[in-house]
């Protein structure tokens, strides 16, 4: 039963109860009397007060149709993780046409000849790889002559893809370990590293930290067993959600001045589930396929047509450029829209019904009615 007729029910209990009948007797006769309940119903509703009992999805979509620029860009510096290619990539050209200095990073520069924006080594991974990159970026003459660095886009990522239960206990727990590296550890030491660099321009009226987090991180991955496939990536972006939002409580009280959010893209149309890009947590051939298992091939195929009808990587990120052109920049925002073409590219359907089952899976699920009593 849904909340709605739930709420005309006991209107029209409440409306037509006869004192000498219990309320479960007029409640059976009214789901037994056919089309009589579905008339007391009506006639109930329409004399009622409008009832909002609907639960909804609201999310707080970025990039806005109309966006009115409250900072200028020009002249400022920008750290991007993963800037080689995908939202990162996209993100620094158009912070790059705002005016902005930018510093990308990727496994192998090398690889990118002829990149728009410069490219430092970096894998998250590598806790050595965190702490050259950490000298090197601070020691660039553009952060130097800065006196710091004003945005820090904790941006880089994979998925994190395989069987919730153990196909290869190798690729299964050597994957996990890759992923929270990936997705969460490596983060919290970039950012930690550069803290200060942030600091220190905040201190004197601009810094901003942005992580990459996702949809994902707003579920639980119950509610359809197809997700069941992204535990490890739900448990990295939500570890990661939940070190920036932790970190901005921290900075807000301490009153550092440093502005911190999430920006939580919907489908996005890039190289994250390509080929052996993914983070395994089974065996796959060398083109990323695991043939022995159909369930998860079949969720391949799925995901990656996922990302490849997803959002413009362009869209996503001018998401991030209102964001940080935004005075007051909220602490999480998601990439996505209402409107067609980029609510189907979205899947805001999917993402809707799945957010809404998994809340009421949730051990604090929200609920629609009228206010609870004083206890
Ligand atoms: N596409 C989507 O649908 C979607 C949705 C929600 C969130 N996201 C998130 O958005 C972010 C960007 O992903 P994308 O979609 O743009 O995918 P992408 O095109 O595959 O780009 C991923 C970027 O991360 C870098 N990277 C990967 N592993 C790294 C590591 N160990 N250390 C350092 N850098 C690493 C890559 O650089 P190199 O390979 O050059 O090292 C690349 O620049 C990720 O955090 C992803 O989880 C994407």
């Amino acid at each position: 039963m849904d909340n709605k007729i739930s709420g005309s029910m006991n209107q029209a209990a409440g409306a037509a109860a006869p004192t000498s009948m219990t309320k479960r007797q007029l409640l059976a006769g009214l789901v037994t009397s056919g089309a009589a309940a579905h008339a007391l119903l009506a006639t109930a509703s329409a004399k009622a007060d409008p009832l909002p009992f609907q639960v909804r999805s609201n999310p707080k979509f970025y990039p806005k149709a109309t966006f009115v620029p409250e900072v200028s860009l020009a002249g400022k510096v920008a750290v991007i993780t993963g800037g080689s290619r995908g939202i990162g990539r996209a993100t620094g050209l158009a912070l790059q046409s705002a005016g902005v200095t930018v510093i990308g990073t990727s496994r192998q520069p090398g690889a990118h000849p002829g990149h728009p924006f410069t490219l430092l080594p970096l894998d998250l991974a590598d806790p050595a790889s965190i702490a050259h990159f950490l000298a090197m970026v601070q020691a660039r003459p553009e952060v130097v002559g800065n006196g710091g660095i004003d945005m820090l886009l904790n941006n880089a990522g994979r998925f994190a893809l395989g069987s919730v239960v153990p196909v290869d206990p190798g690729a299964f727990f050597g994957g996990i370990q890759l992923a929270s590296a990936t997705l969460y550890g490596g983060h919290v030491a970039v950012t930690s590293g550069l803290l200060n660099a942030v600091a220190a321009r905040a201190a004197v009226g601009y810094g901003r930290i942005i992580f990459t987090t996702s949809v994902v991180a707003y579920g639980v991955g119950g509610s359809e067993p197809g997700t069941s496939y992204y535990h490890a990536y739900t448990a990295g972006k939500r570890s990661l959600l939940a070190y920036a939002n932790c970190l901005r409580g921290l900075i807000d009280a301490a009153r550092i001045g440093i502005r911190i959010s999430t920006v939580n893209p919907l489908a996005v149309n890039t190289d994250l589930a390509s080929g052996t890009r993914p983070v395994f947590l089974q065996p796959v051939d060398a083109n990323g396929n695991a043939p022995y298992d159909p369930n998860f091939q079949a969720f391949l195929g799925a995901v990656r047509a996922s990302t490849a009808n997803g959002l413009p990587a362009a869209f996503a990120a001018q998401a991030f450029v209102q964001l940080l052109m935004s005075a007051n920049p909220e602490p999480n925002i998601a990439v996505g829209s209402e409107a067609p073409p980029y609510s189907i590219q979205g899947q805001n359907d999917f993402v809707t019904a799945v957010g809404l089952a998994e809340m009421q899976q949730s051990a604090f699920p929200w609920v629609a009615g009228p206010a609870a009593p004083p206890r």
